[in-house]
Parts: structure tokens; sequence; C-alpha cells
């Protein structure tokens, strides 16, 4: 019987994952929120509405922020995947300058949504590192957030686009 593999490469580390019914096999409906989260211990991810509505567990792939529960991971084969747990520099565990302007803008409440929307912020700053506050307003539509006014986030992201370090 024919086994298929599919390797990822998360936080620049690579897996690969046999895909099957067998125990322990990647099912070939199994979501990369799932597989990052279950399989790698990647929880910074969370898995909330599990439909792409809510963008709590968007990552980065390939330079796009993408809703990983809707994506599966058999799909990722051969791409770069990026999580909120790939942006600290990983020998100092300082954290990415937009993590910090979050936490100096206060921009989260209870949490659970703030990995996803720094995620679709990075990817935003990555490709356009000076937005508009219309174009962070864009770029996070897909992110909702049940605690907070969204406007300590677009400071955060904007303090980055502009430069400014508190
Ligand atoms: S959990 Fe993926 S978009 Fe809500
Ligand atoms: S900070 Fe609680 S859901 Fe956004």
């Amino acid at each position: 019987m024919d086994t298929k593999d599919v390797t990822i490469n998360a936080n620049d580390f690579e897996y690969s994952f046999s895909v099957g019914t067998k125990f322990g096999q990647l099912s070939a409906s199994e979501t990369l929120a799932e597989t990052l989260r279950n399989r790698l211990g990647l929880t910074g991810s969370k898995e909330a509405c599990n439909e792409g509505a809510c963008g709590c567990c968007t990552v980065i792939i390939n330079g796009n922020a993408v809703t990983s529960c809707m994506t599966l991971t058999v799909d990722c084969d051969e791409k770069n995947i990026t999580t909120i747990e790939g942006l600290a520099n990983p020998e100092t565990g300082e954290l990415d300058p937009l993590q910090q302007a979050f936490l100096d803008r206060y921009a989260f409440q209870c949490g659970y949504c703030t990995p996803g929307i720094i995620m679709a912020s990075k990817a935003l700053l990555d490709k356009n590192p000076t937005p508009t506050d219309t174009e962070i307003k864009e770029a996070l539509s897909g992110n909702f957030c049940r605690c907070i006014s969204q406007y300590h986030v677009i400071e955060a992201v904007s303090d980055i686009a502009k430069g400014v370090q508190k």
C-alpha cells in the first residue's frame, strides 16, 4: 500500500508525517490547527470557532496570514509555517518588537485572540512595513476579540509601522 509523507517546516524546524488511517498517522482530514497543537505542542494558536470566522488560529504560511483551522495539514507539504512561538528570538528569548508593542499598549485582556491578531499583524507588516490605520483595520478584519475595543491593537501595530519605541 502506498504511503505518503507530508513535511512541514514550523518555526524553522522540519517535521514529517506519514499520512494514513493507522494509529499515529496523519489523517487526510486533520487540520493544521490540530497538527500544530496536538502533535507539535504549539498551543499558541487557538482553536475557537473552527470554521474560519474568528481568526484565533491564524498562523503565517509562506508569508500569508492563514486560518489554520481551515487548512489541511496535507496541503502544507513543503510549506514554511510561523506560529506565535516562532516570533521571539530563539537564542535570547527576546520578544519580537510587535509582541513587545502589544505588551506596551496593553492590547489584550484575556489574550485568547491575541496570538492570531499578532500573526495577522506580522504578516501585514512583513509585506507592508508602513501600513495606514485603514490598512491595519482591513488586515485584521477577520480577527475578533470579545474583550477589548480594537483601538489598543491598532495603536500597537501602528507603533511598529511608525517606528515608535516605547
Ligand atoms: S478557530 Fe480558526 S478562525 Fe476561528
Ligand atoms: S483579549 Fe480576550 S478575546 Fe481578545
